[in-house]
C-alpha cells in the first residue's frame, strides 16, 4: 500500500519521480505528490486527489518543478479520505522539511496532541503529518537532521518506509524503514529509494535491500547506511535481473491481459530449473529427511489469491503426503493462538512477501517454534527474508492488482514442493510422482495452446453474462479451490458480487438464492468427482439456473447435453488440473470487467501491495 520513491543526482527529480510512480501506482492511487528542492526555489511541493495522471499534468511532466532531489509518493488511503491535503508529502509547520511515508503510525494520536500542546498546527487528518511535524521539534533540539531522524524513529511505534528531504540539505536525501519495503538503488547518475524495484529499474539494477531499523542518507554520490543506533552498517549489493519491459504493457491494453498471457512462459522459469533427470530438486530448501518424517502437521497460510493456492495445496499436499494440513487465513492466524510447535512447518505465500498480516503471522509461527517456508515472488522482499527457508515463484514483475501469473506460479511451485516432501516421506508411488512429473512439465504447452486458441467464446459468454448481478461459482474439491480464486477475480475487477460454494453444501441453505436466470459456473475439471459435479448441475439447472460450465474435454460432451454454456480445457494429471483450469476463469472476468468499462488493472479500493493490517 502506498508507493514511495526519492531521487538525488545530477538530472531534474520530478520527472524520473513522475516516471517511478507510475509504475508503482498499482500501490494505490488515491492521490499522489511530490516534493523536489532546488537552489533557487526552495521546497516546491505538489500534489493532488487522483490519478497519477492528474498530479503529472498539473506539473507538466516535472517539467515546472526544478531540482536535483525529491520524494514522490502514490498513496492508498489510511486515515483521512483520498484528498489533495491528506496526499503526501506532507511538510512540516515551517515549511522546511518534507516527508513521504509508507505504512501506519499507530501512536500517531498520542503524538499529535503532544505537539498541538508545544503549539504546532496540524493540516491533514494523516498519521504520517505527525512524523514530518515531529522531524521539526527534534531539529530545532540538535540542528542535525540524522540526530532528528533517529530521536523521531525512537518516539514512533508501527510500520514505515519514509522518504526525507529538507531544505537546510540541499544534496542529501534521508530514508528509514521497517515493517514496509525500501530499496536502495545505486546509479550512474544519482541515487534512488523505492517501495518497488520496478519503480527504478529503468535506471539502474544495482540495488540493497533496506532492514528494519535502518536509516539511509544518500547524496548524489553516496549512499550511507545507519543502524538505530546511528553505527554505520555495510549493505550487500545485488544485480536485479528483471528488465525495464517487464514492467510494461508491451503493446496490450491491460497488465492483467498481458500477465494472464505471460503464464505459460513464467510456469516454464518457476518449474524448469527445479526438474533434473526425471526428479524434483529443491536446491534452496534446506529440510532434512529426519526432520520432514518428524513434521507432524503443516499450516499454510496467506491472503486473498495466496490463500487460494494454498486451498488447492491443502488437497493435493493430504492426497500426496497423508499429513495433515491446516489453510488458514494470515489475518486470522495471528489471532487464534495456533498449536504451532517445532515439529510444525509453516508454509507462508505471498506474492509480493510485504503482506503485513501474512508477515506477522509468520513471525507469530517463528515465536511458537514453528519451521517457516516461504513461496514468494518478488526477491528480498520482507517475507523472503525473514523465513527460514525461500522458494521463489519466477512469474517476473506482476504490475495489475488482479493476480494471475503469480497465482499460476505459486500454484506449480507448491505442487513441486508436495510432491517432494511426499518422496522424501515415500508416500507417493514412483508411477505417480513419474505422472505428475511429467505432466507439471508440459503445463506450459498446454497452457500455451490454450491461449493461442481464439478467445472468442469466452468473449461471448462475458457479453452474454456480464449484465449479471450476483454470480455462484460451485465445485467440489479442487474444483472448489480453484472457485474461490475464479469468484475473487471476477468480483474484484468488475464489482459483480459473487461467491464460491462447495458444489455439496449448496443444498444446506446457498441454493435458496438460485432463481430462474441466476448464474452459476459449474466446475467440473476434477475428473474423480465429475459424476457428482454433473449431479449439482442438474440441481441448479431445475432451480432455474442459467449454468456456463467449465471442465476438461474429455468430459465436454457430456457437460454439454446439461450445461447452457461449456468452456473446455486440455486434461492433465488430476492434481495439476486448477493450473488449466484457472485460465478461462481468469479470461472471463477480464472479459466481463471489460465490457462493464472498470478499470481493470487499477480496481477500486484496492492495491497491490497490502502492507497495513
Ligand atoms: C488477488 O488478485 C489480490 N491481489 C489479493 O487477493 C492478493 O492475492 C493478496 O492480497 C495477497 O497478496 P500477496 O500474495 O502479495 O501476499
Amino acid at each position: 500500500m502506498c508507493g514511495i520513491i526519492g531521487f538525488v543526482g545530477r538530472e531534474p527529480a520530478a520527472p524520473i519521480l513522475l516516471d517511478g510512480l507510475a509504475r508503482m501506482e498499482y500501490r494505490g492511487y488515491d492521490s499522489a505528490g511530490v516534493a523536489v528542492r532546488s537552489e533557487t526555489k526552495g521546497l516546491q511541493v505538489k500534489k493532488t486527489k487522483g490519478r497519477l495522471k492528474v498530479l503529472s499534468d498539473l506539473i507538466h511532466g516535472g517539467a515546472d518543478l526544478e531540482g536535483n532531489l525529491g520524494i514522490g509518493h502514490t498513496r492508498w488511503a489510511t486515515h483521512g479520505e483520498p484528498n489533495d491535503i491528506n496526499a503526501h508529502p506532507h511538510v512540516s509547520e515551517n515549511g522546511r522539511i518534507a516527508i513521504v511515508h509508507n505504512g501506519i503510525i499507530e501512536n500517531y494520536l498520542e503524538l499529535k496532541e503532544h505537539l498541538q500542546k508545544l503549539g504546532v498546527t496540524f493540516q491533514s487528518e494523516t498519521d504520517s503529518e505527525v512524523v514530518a511535524q515531529l522531524l521539526e521539534y527534534h531539529y530545532n533540539e540538535c540542528h542535525n537532521m540524522l540526530e532528528a531522524v533517529g530521536r523521531v524513529l525512537r518516539r514512533i511505534e508501527g510500520s514505515y518506509a519514509f522518504g526525507i528531504i529538507c531544505a537546510d540539505y540541499p544534496n542529501a536525501l534521508i530514508a528509514a524503514r521497517k515493517d514496509s519495503p525500501l530499496i536502495l538503488g545505486y546509479g550512474e547518475n544519482g541515487n534512488f529509494i523505492a517501495s518497488d524495484v520496478t519503480a527504478i529499474i529503468k535506471y539502474t539494477r544495482d540495488v540493497a535491500y533496506m532492514d528494519d531499523g535502518e536509516i539511509a542518507v544518500l547524496t548524489a554520490d553516496s549512499i550511507d547506511v545507519f543502524d538505530d543506533e546511528l553505527v554505520p552498517v555495510e549493505k550487500h549489493r545485488s544485480t536485479v535481473d528483471w528488465d525495464v519491459s517487464a514492467a510494461e504493457k508491451g503493446g496490450y491494453p491491460h497488465f492483467m491481459l498481458k500477465e494472464i498471457m505471460e503464464q505459460p512462459e513464467a510456469i516454464r522459469k518457476t518449474v524448469s530449473p527445479r526438474i533434473k533427470n526425471g526428479r524434483v530438486v529443491l536446491d534452496d530448501l534446506h529440510l532434512t529427511e529426519e526432520y520432514v518424517r518428524d513434521i507432524s502437521r503443516i499450516f499454510i497460510i496467506a491472503c486473498g489469491s495466496s490463500y487460494h493456492v494454498g486451498m488447492v495445496s491443502k488437497y493435493n499436499w493430504e492426497k500426496l503426503m497423508r499429513r495433515p494440513v491446516e489453510v488458514t487465513l494470515a489475518s486470522e492466524f495471528r489471532y487464534c493462538d495456533p498449536l504451532v510447535d517445532e515439529k510444525s512447518l509453516v508454509v507462508v505465500i505471498s506474492q509480493s512477501g510485504e503482506t503485513l498480516d501474512t508477515m506477522a503471522a509468520m513471525r507469530e509461527a517463528k515465536r511458537r517454534g514453528g519451521r517457516t517456508l516461504a513461496i514468494v515472488n518478488v526477491v528480498g522482499s520482507s517475507i523472503a527474508r525473514e523465513a527460514d527457508d525461500v522458494l521463489y515463484t519466477w512469474a517476473g514483475p506482476e504490475i495489475a492488482v488482479a493476480t494471475t501469473k503469480a497465482y499460476s506460479t505459486q500454484l506449480v511451485l507448491m505442487d513441486l514442493v508436495g510432491l517432494y516432501l511426499a518422496d522424501l516421506l515415500g508416500t507417493v508411488e514412483q508411477s505417480e510422482y513419474d505422472a505428475i512429473l511429467t505432466e507439471v512439465q508440459s503445463l506450459p504447452e498446454k497452457m500455451q495452446e490454450m491461449l493461442n486458441r481464439d478467445t472468442e467464446d469466452i468473449q461471448y459468454f462475458a457479453s452474454r453474462y456480464f449484465n449479471h448481478d450476483s454470480i455462484f461459482f460451485i465445485g467440489r474439491n479442487l474444483d472448489y479451490a480453484m472457485g474461490m480464486e475464479g469468484s475473487l477475480k471476477l468480483k474484484e475487477i468488475s464489482y459483480i458480487h459473487s461467491e464460491a460454494y462447495a458444489s455439496g453444501e449448496l443444498k444446506h441453505g446457498t441454493i435458496s438464492l438460485i432463481e430462474q436466470g441466476t448464474l452459476v459456473v459449474a466446475l467440473g475439471t476434477y475428473a474423480p468427482l465429475f459424476d457428482k459435479a454433473m449431479s449439482n448441475v442438474v440441481e441448479v439447472k431445475a432451480r432455474g439456473a442459467e449454468v456456463l460450465a467449465l471442465t476438461t474435454e474429455d468430459f465436454r460432451e457430456k457437460m454439454e447435453k446439461t450445461a447452457d454454456a461449456t468452456v473446455a480445457v486440455p486434461v492433465t494429471h488430476p492434481v495439476l488440473q486448477p493450473s488449466l483450469g484457472v485460465v478461462p476463469l481468469q479470461l472471463f472476468s477480464y472479459y466481463v470487467a471489460l465490457q462493464r468499462g472498470c478499470d481493470i488493472d487499477k480496481p477500486r479500493n484496492l492495491a497491490k501491495s497490502v502492507t497495513v493490517e
